[in-house]
């Protein structure tokens, strides 16, 4: 018997809104085929007015725990880059919307790595004993964050929020999580990020500019590091858990576009039929993508008990995270807004 953290339970949801990319070419210069072609995105969902990431985040921690017949946990943890406020924390809030007043819960910043970086942080603190479950919420509304005049940025966002429950089980039953590989390169920290907010903008005293208020991001370089980090996070972990490239039955990356997702699937030698896409229909949903990707394959039949399944993920930091598992035999019900 070996302790690890077991996949028990998994809830996803998007916002009502549905924007294809007829409406995204309304508001900056492209077009249906352009965004298609090169993304491989054809509608995202944005969030209504008055509707913050915290609300994404209960609705999603809510279906996790239905999923996983609990209505408690030991800790909530809320992967976000987009918080309610900058100061408190979003997560208690989310907790206290789910009846958990008194759990601990924190918010963890590692854009769209969070949701991997949540699960290694819950793993670790089920295999110390100070957990026997675990709340993962990863959920994001970048949709009031995008440039107008930003073309790259406008076509790929979409808001929503995906969440799991991990429970104290064996490492040798199905859902267990087998092993991590994160990394991090703060020399890349300027390829995406938001201006204003944070210290070193308030520090600068320099005036804020409307601009700042927006994702800033250079696509071209992130893409080219987006393929060499999954790639090579994802051979990391598969060494270390014992697998090879042919094992995997299901390749779950973070959805950002799909020509990264077939690029790293090349590389590793991966057949393109085994990646999971998710993206055509949501968009890049940052934090919220690893998990609404897998509710979403799991609701259509594309994960089954028993498959082998690699997540990894990639985004500003620069920050990656790989994960594996085998598909536990859980009920997951579709992400639409109830
Ligand atoms: N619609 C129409 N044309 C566009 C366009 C758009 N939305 N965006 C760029 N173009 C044009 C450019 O002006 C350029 O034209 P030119 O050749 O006449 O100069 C051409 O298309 C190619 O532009 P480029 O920026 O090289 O496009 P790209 O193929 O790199 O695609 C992204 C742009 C943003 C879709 C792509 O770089 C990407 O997905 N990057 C990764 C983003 C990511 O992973 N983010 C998540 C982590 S934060």
């Amino acid at each position: 018997m070996s302790r690890a953290a077991v996949l028990a339970g998994l809830g996803a949801m998007v916002p009502e809104r549905a924007v294809d990319n007829e409406e995204i070419s309304r508001i900056v210069d492209t077009d249906d085929e352009w965004i298609r072609t090169r993304t491989g995105i054809g509608r995202r969902y944005w969030a209504d007015p008055g509707t913050a990431t915290g609300d994404l985040a209960a609705v999603a921690g809510r279906r996790a725990l239905e999923s996983a017949g609990v209505d408690t946990v030991d800790q909530v943890i809320l992967a976000t880059s987009t918080p309610n406020r900058p100061m408190p924390a979003t997560a208690p809030e989310v907790a206290s919307a789910l009846g958990l007043d008194g759990v601990p819960g924190f918010d963890l910043s590692a854009a769209c790595a969070g949701f991997v970086y949540g699960l290694q942080s819950a793993a670790g603190a089920i295999a110390a004993g100070f957990a026997e479950r675990v709340l993962v919420i990863g959920a994001d509304i970048w949709s009031t964050r995008l440039d107008p005049e930003d073309r790259a940025t406008a076509i790929i966002f979409g808001d929503g929020a995906g969440a799991a429950v991990l429970r104290a089980g064996d490492a040798a039953e199905p859902g267990a999580l087998l092993g991590f590989d994160l990394g991090s390169d703060g020399a890349n920290r300027d390829l995406a990020f938001l201006p204003a907010g944070g210290s070193r903008q308030r520090s600068e005293r320099a005036p804020l500019r409307d601009a700042d208020n927006y994702l800033a991001m250079r696509g071209k370089e992130i893409f080219t590091h987006a393929v060499e980090r999954m790639a090579g996070s994802s051979e990391a972990l598969l060494d270390s858990v014992g697998w090879t490239a042919a094992d995997v039955d299901r390749f779950v990356g973070h959805q950002a576009n799909v020509r990264i997702l077939h690029t790293v699937a090349d590389v590793m030698t991966v057949p393109r039929e085994r990646v999971v896409v998710h993206l055509d229909k949501v968009g890049n949903t940052s934090a919220a993508s690893i998990p609404l990707a897998l509710t979403d394959a799991a609701v259509e039949g594309r994960l089954t008990p028993g498959q082998k399944v690699l997540l990894t993920s990639f985004g500003g930091g620069l920050s990656w995270g790989s994960t594996a598992l085998s598909w536990p035999d859980i009920k997951v019900s579709g992400i639409e807004t109830a």
